[in-house]
């Protein structure tokens, strides 16, 4: 049926016959001709029919935009003139000599062109295909998946696949349920990952483990986070962390390289998470932005602003500072949406400064909170600062979580605002995570990796003495401020598993019902392991320039967890009910 692939034809085919196919991408009439730009995967060409051809040509008036073709014809090089630089195919054209419509199409909903909402792309999932962006970005997918395999397959690492109808998985998300029709009253989940099969394959003595997997998390959804999303995931045996960390920087090289030629960095820096959020206000700073948080915690310790003292004589509490260089043009209107912007981070106000002219001191500067502040702290703030005219000082001050997550939010915001985004990779490890976070409200500990990360010491004693301060054998990477991975070094010692279960307060007779046979198994001779997991779709997210992990993705959810496309998730018949013992209560509008 086909010679060529239409966005491969070329002026070396000039006077040759091709038989191509594809969609009608648009079609011109020109007084007495037909332009039709057919399409394929490979793109565009330019098709002529003239009138002296008379049956195609009467064909050729039929047809329209998506119909599918079967031309045949004689490439020819386009008159001077004519000829459309834009177009990879544009110094040629094909005269057709028959034409065989294959198949008509309805009127597309959107135009291929056209930028349309989310919702209808999605219903017309194929047809949103279509389009060259979204091409581009599930064959990039392609590449890189290729790309991954060949340097895993040439590292050792063995392809292993592990259930998806398996027992709740710990990563911290809700999980997605899937009722036993043999054993009623018994349910599956669905893996949130394949950690704890990819501990077993350590200790069945496979070493080496990788699989590209898919991953189901019931969590609220954002523009980088799917119900289902895919893993490239990976174990190893008689590890360290550096040695987990060099092999994946030397992953992230390779297929960085070959898939679009860019050298990443020989070494990824690494900064440990305090530092981080000191800097940042985040546990994945972007470090394309050229702008940081600076503690001025010291210098409003004794100020008359409660605002700022407060928090700054408080433990737990911080006065952090971000310097916008020329940002004084921003508006009161602008000033007042930033103002919203990290309220709902928890902010309870941005106060600011404007440096006017910084010889007047504070005569040079405007600002509410200026009246709150002695001459010499101001001094010292324009000092350690370097305010310089047309800057402006935001400034957060509360509790350190808020003040890291507001300013940290603000940051990556005004980064965007303001282009000071550099061009570029900026590839990090974030390490020395703390094992534990406490949760205000109940006091309870949880992981902030999960519950088989090691602890950076060996002790049992130690960990139960002291949960708040021990860090953990935890990486992320982060790449220009999207975690792209996340791993850790495991526990592979059952009293240190058992310690951790218990300080995370799961007790003895659930840790036995949830992961007695990984307890049990860390009994027969376990190695020493560690291991990562990648988000693929994030990681092509980013290749791609996409803004939306969904671009990445042949056929994602929408926002709120639902397919337009199949309608799913759907109803299913009483029979099917009644099969897996389930009877539905009547739903429940929610009244807030
Ligand atoms: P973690 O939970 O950090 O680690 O997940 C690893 C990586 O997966 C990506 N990711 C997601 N991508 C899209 N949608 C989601 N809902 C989503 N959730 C996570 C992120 C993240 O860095 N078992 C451990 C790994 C290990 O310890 O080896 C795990 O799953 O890019
Ligand atoms: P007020 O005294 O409440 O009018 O606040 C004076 C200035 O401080 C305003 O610009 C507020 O936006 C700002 N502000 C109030 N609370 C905070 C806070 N927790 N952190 C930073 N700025 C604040």
């Amino acid at each position: 049926m086909r010679t060529k692939y239409c966005g491969d034809i070329d002026i070396q085919d000039e006077g040759q016959e091709v038989s191509i196919a594809g969609w009608v991408h648009r079609r011109r009439d020109h007084g007495g001709v037909i332009f039709v730009d057919l399409r394929d995967r490979e793109g565009l060409v330019q098709v002529v029919f003239n009138p002296e051809n008379k049956d195609i040509f009467s064909e050729a008036e039929r047809i329209r935009s998506e119909y599918v073709l079967a031309v045949k014809g004689k490439v020819r090089s386009r008159p001077d003139g004519t000829k459309n630089p834009n177009m990879k195919t544009g110094e040629i054209e094909v005269v057709a000599t028959a034409l065989d419509t294959l198949n008509d199409s309805l009127t597309p909903p959107f135009h291929h062109d056209e930028n349309t909402n989310e919702e209808i792309r999605l219903k017309y999932r194929y047809l949103d295909l279509r389009r060259d962006n979204m091409q581009f970005n599930l064959r990039l997918r392609h590449k890189v998946t290729q790309a991954l395999r060949i340097f895993l397959d040439e590292n050792g690492f063995i392809d292993t696949e592990t259930p998806m109808l398996t027992r709740a998985t710990p990563e911290g998300a809700r999980d997605y349920i899937v009722p036993s029709r043999t054993h009623q009253g018994k349910f599956f989940a669905l893996p949130q990952s394949p950690q704890i099969f990819k501990q077993l394959l350590m200790m069945s003595g496979f070493d080496r483990y990788y699989q590209i997997v898919r991953c189901f998390r019931d969590e609220d959804l954002r523009a980088d986070r799917q119900p289902e999303f895919t893993q490239l995931d990976i174990e190893m045996s008689f590890v360290d962390q550096d040695s987990v960390m060099s092999k994946m920087e030397a992953l992230m090289r390779f297929v960085f390289k070959k898939v679009m030629d860019i050298a990443l960095p020989d070494e990824f820096p690494r900064m440990s998470y305090a530092e981080a959020m000191h800097r940042f206000g985040s546990d994945k700073p972007d470090l394309r932005i050229p702008m940081e948080l600076i503690d001025i915690s010291d210098l409003m310790t004794n100020v008359e602003f409660k605002v700022f003292s407060g928090p700054a004589q408080d433990k737990e509490g911080r006065v952090a500072a971000l310097k916008i260089p020329q940002g004084s043009k921003l508006s009161r209107k602008e000033i007042d949406d930033y103002t919203k912007f990290v309220g709902r981070y928890g902010a309870k106000g941005l106060a600011y400064i404007k440096a006017e002219d910084i010889s007047k001191k504070k005569e040079g500067l405007q600002s509410p909170i200026l009246k709150f502040l002695p001459d010499a702290v101001v001094d010292e703030l324009i000092q350690k600062l370097s305010i310089e005219n047309g800057d402006i000082v935001f400034f957060g001050a509360d509790k350190s979580n808020i003040v890291n997550d507001s300013l940290g939010a603000l940051r990556v915001k005004i980064g965007e605002d303001f282009g000071f985004i550099e061009e570029g990779w900026k590839p990090l490890w974030i390490v020395d995570f703390p094992m534990f976070e406490q949760d205000k409200n109940s006091n309870r500990w949880t992981s902030l990796h999960h519950p088989f990360t090691a602890p950076s010491i060996d002790s049992v004693k130690e960990l139960e003495k002291n949960p708040g301060t021990v860090l953990s054998k935890a990486y992320d990477m982060v790449l220009n401020g999207s975690e792209i991975g996340g791993g850790s070094i495991r526990i592979h010692n059952k009293a240190m598993q058992a310690a951790v279960f218990k300080l995370l307060d799961i007790s003895d007779e659930e840790a036995q019902e949830k992961f007695g046979f990984l307890l049990h198994a860390l009994e027969y001779g376990c190695p020493p392991h560690g291991g990562i997991a990648f988000g693929l779709d994030r990681m092509i997210m980013l290749m791609s320039g996409a803004e939306s992990i969904r671009d990445v993705i042949a056929f994602p959810k929408t926002q709120s967890a639902s397919c337009p496309l199949t309608d799913a998730p759907g109803e299913v018949s009483p029979e099917q009910l009644k099969e897996t013992g389930i009877r539905l209560r009547p739903v429940i509008t929610e009244t807030k």
